[in-house]
């Protein structure tokens, strides 16, 4: 049994720990079962869902990079009605909350997922990718556009009453401008970040790697940005941050927290050590009762709180 109190809300959701699996890294967190208490996780984001099912890009999709990697894997998955039929049961067995990630290629393809997931009870939240192309405006990003941040947050939430986190790209001049929009919208939390997009050349082949030629990057080398993001958004932000990014170990999660994250998404790491997630729990537990504070929230963001305000949020 914790001593500290790990858990934290968004919307009417209450989860049991600040810690949880990013989108892509973990399946449906069927496979990890088998390795680690997964019960223990905050929560399990499922790899981005579509309203069809997506083979993803074809040649090379993953490449290791130092302190990283890209991938370009395009959304691979089984499609939404596949996903309530043939994993959300068994997910839902695994004793920790099931945020599903959705992605859409049109403002309509994000309504219908947000519909389509709608009468899911074993779904807690939606997570909404905006780093997808929009097909109609010559696949830009949704997520690089003020207007569509806008739109797409509008339209799930319409046709949901799950908690809606926005997840933020940091393909852009000032994420704290993408973070406003999506909550002046309606959104009940944002997370970040997605990965940053990258490339990688064979010099004998003398052609890019990734079969589609750029890819996300992600892993300790984006680190130091996404907690500059973290730090930023978070202080303008009025609703929770989930903050992700290259976290590796319990330090880098508690560093986190200081920069403003209420929560925090392990995505990487999951594939070198998949029992991580774990030791960051006991690592944030460990911080907390060496340093007097009995609730995780307590750390958020005291890396930029004046001091008085440290003081009277201090539980000790
Ligand atoms: C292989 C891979 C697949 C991913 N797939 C998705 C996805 O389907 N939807 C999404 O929102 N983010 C996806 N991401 C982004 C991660 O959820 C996370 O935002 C990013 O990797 C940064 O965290 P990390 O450095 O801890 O991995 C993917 C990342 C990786 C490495």
């Amino acid at each position: 049994m914790n001593k500290v109190d790990h858990s934290f809300t968004i919307g009417n959701v209450k989860f049991n720990n600040t810690v949880l699996t990013a989108s892509g890294t973990y399946g449906f967190g069927l496979e990890f079962a088998k390795i680690i208490d997964v019960s223990r996780l905050g929560g399990i984001a499922t790899k981005g869902l579509s309203l069809e099912p997506k083979k993803g890009n074809p040649g090379e999709r993953i490449y290791e990079t130092p302190a990283g990697m890209l991938n370009s894997i395009g959304l691979e998955n089984p499609g939404v009605d596949s996903f309530k039929k043939d994993y959300l049961p068994e997910a839902a067995k695994l004793g920790t909350k099931i945020i599903a990630n959705i992605s859409g290629s049109s403002l309509e393809e994000y309504g219908l997922m947000a519909e389509s997931l709608e009468s899911e009870k074993d779904v807690a939240a939606l997570e909404v990718n905006i780093s997808c192309p929009n097909v109609k405006a010559g696949g830009m990003a949704f997520g690089t556009d003020l207007k569509m941040v806008e739109k797409v947050t509008e339209i799930v939430k319409k046709n949901t009453t799950k908690p809606v986190i926005i997840k933020l790209s940091p393909n852009v001049t000032n994420i704290v401008d993408f973070a406003q929009a999506a909550q002046y919208s309606g959104a009940d939390a944002v997370s970040l970040i997605n990965t940053l997009m990258g490339m990688a050349i064979d010099i004998n082949k003398r052609k890019p790697v990734l079969g589609n030629v750029m890819g996300g990057l992600s892993g300790p080398a984006v680190k130091p940005v996404a907690l500059r993001m973290v730090y930023q958004v978070s202080q303008k932000a009025k609703i929770p941050v989930i903050g992700m990014g290259g976290i590796s170990n319990p330090r880098d999660a508690i560093e986190f927290l200081l920069a403003g994250a209420n929560a925090i998404m392990l995505g990487t790491i999951n594939f070198r050590e998949p029992q991580m997630p774990l030791d960051i729990i006991e690592g944030i537990e460990k911080y907390c009762l060496d340093n007097g504070f009995n609730s995780v929230q307590d750390l958020v963001g005291l890396a930029w709180k004046e001091e008085k305000h440290v003081k009277t949020n201090r539980c000790t």
